[in-house]
């Protein structure tokens, strides 16, 4: 009885984990909606993620999403200053994305500045994740 009764807790565990991966990008969304925004869109953020922004630091050039995420999301990216591999941004070649709701927040906080020159709104955080949630 020892073995079956293990392995129905390992089914459980696998069974929850799955379950919480799933729940934290709908509950991440959830939230959003919670903070005012509407129907996410993910042809929305499509545009955002690919919208270039003017480098403040170099006259000429820009900045978008993709600058450090790479244009394909099914492959790695280059963090554009360190030069670091950033993992595949696209779920369904990964799937430690979007799996820690402080994670999401601390990186849109970050790349939301450093790209847009501000912070992202709850809509627009919605509309990219559901974009990349796609990928
Ligand atoms: C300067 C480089 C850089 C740019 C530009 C950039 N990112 Fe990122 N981003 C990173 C790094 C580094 C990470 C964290 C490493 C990782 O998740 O593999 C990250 C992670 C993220 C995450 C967290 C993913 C997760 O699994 O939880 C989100 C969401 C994100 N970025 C959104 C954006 C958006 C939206 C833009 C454009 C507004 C953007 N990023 C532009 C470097 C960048």
């Amino acid at each position: 009885m020892k073995i079956p009764y293990r392995l129905s807790f390992a089914l459980l565990g696998s069974l929850i984990f799955t379950t919480c991966n799933a729940a934290t990008l709908d509950d991440v969304l959830d939230s959003y909606q919670a903070a005012g925004a509407t129907t996410f869109s993910a042809a929305r953020g499509e545009t955002l993620w690919t919208t270039d922004h003017p480098d403040p630091e170099s006259p000429g050039k820009v900045r978008n999403c993709s600058t450090c995420h790479g244009k394909d999301l099914s492959q790695p990216g280059r963090h554009v200053n360190t030069g670091k591999e950033i993992e595949a941004m696209a779920p369904s070649v990964n799937d430690k994305r979007y799996t820690n709701a402080k994670t999401i927040e601390k990186w849109f906080t970050r790349n939301c500045k450093w790209v847009l020159g501000r912070e992202c709104m709850p809509q627009e955080k919605g509309d990219v994740l559901s974009y990349l949630r796609t990928k």
